[in-house]
């Protein structure tokens, strides 16, 4: 069994869990803290020191994965739009690199769940593209063609109707907005329709905390690409960022073409 321990890191919770990378199952419990308020870096690498702490700390030779709401470049964070500004240009993975004690791969948390949707979930064998976006705290997404991964495609910020589509549309749109199901399905309509003509995907995959209550609302969404819950819901960014600290992404396009 090849296991590597994920950390996804968002701007409500930290979360982290050993996962056997073969199966995509997890083989610990899955620790859970709240982001620490303001987001700040060193608040957050505390936490996820912490977090490992209580998973028994690190194995000889673990892998470890990190994926982190931001644009991703380099090991550094060009962006920060629901965590502290001072990420943005931040050498980020050296930062927790010091700080756990080893390397680890490091890479947006939007694209570690499109990669674990690819590889255990509900983009595993599709062929052309897969658009994942997760609704959470912000709106990420995935760009998936014939199994790779294009990275930082951003598409929560998107600007429609002159405005940065996650402020309308992401989960805690709805929340703050306390909008029924289906004034959100309204909001989400006009998101998912934009995409569709932008991109003309094969599939959409809807990941995020709120994907387990799908059929709330992907059922009044009308459109032409087929839409579906990640199969790996809230797990996602643990499970990919693990598995791309194992296997790098040129990999996966191997294997995802000659399956
Ligand atoms: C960030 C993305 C991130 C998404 C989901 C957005 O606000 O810009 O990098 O993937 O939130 O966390």
């Amino acid at each position: 069994m090849t296991t590597a321990l994920g950390v996804d890191i968002g701007g409500t919770g930290i979360k982290a869990a050993i996962v056997d990378i073969d199966t995509g199952e997890l083989v610990s419990e899955r620790v859970k803290l709240a982001t620490p308020p303001g987001g700040e870096p060193d608040d957050i690498v505390a936490t996820v020191v912490k977090l490992i702490e209580q998973l028994g700390g690190l194995d000889d030779d673990v892998p470890v994965g990190v994926c982190f709401p931001a644009i991703v470049k380099n090991g550094r964070t060009m962006s920060a739009a629901n965590v502290s500004h001072s990420w943005i240009g931040l050498e980020a993975e050296a930062l927790f690199e010091k700080a756990i004690g080893r390397d680890i791969h490091f890479v947006n948390d939007a694209d570690a769940a499109g990669f674990a949707e690819v590889r255990y979930g509900a983009a595993k064998g599709v062929p052309g593209l897969v658009l994942l976006t997760t609704l959470g705290t912000g709106i990420g997404s995935a760009l998936i063609y014939n199994g790779v991964l294009i990275p930082n495609s951003e598409l929560g910020h998107l600007m429609i109707g002159g405005r940065d589509a996650e402020k309308r549309a992401s989960n805690a749109a709805r929340e703050r907005g306390r909008l029924s199901w289906k004034s959100w399905a309204k909001r989400l309509q006009r998101y998912y329709s934009h995409l569709e003509r932008l991109f003309s995907p094969d599939l959409f995959v809807v990941g995020g905390g709120v994907s387990k209550s799908y059929q709330e609302f992907l059922p009044l969404l009308k459109l032409s690409t087929p839409i579906v819950p990640a199969v790996q819901r809230n797990n996602a960014g643990i499970l990919g960022a693990a598995a791309l600290a194992v296997r790098p992404p040129e990999n996966l396009a191997e294997s995802s073409q000659s399956r």
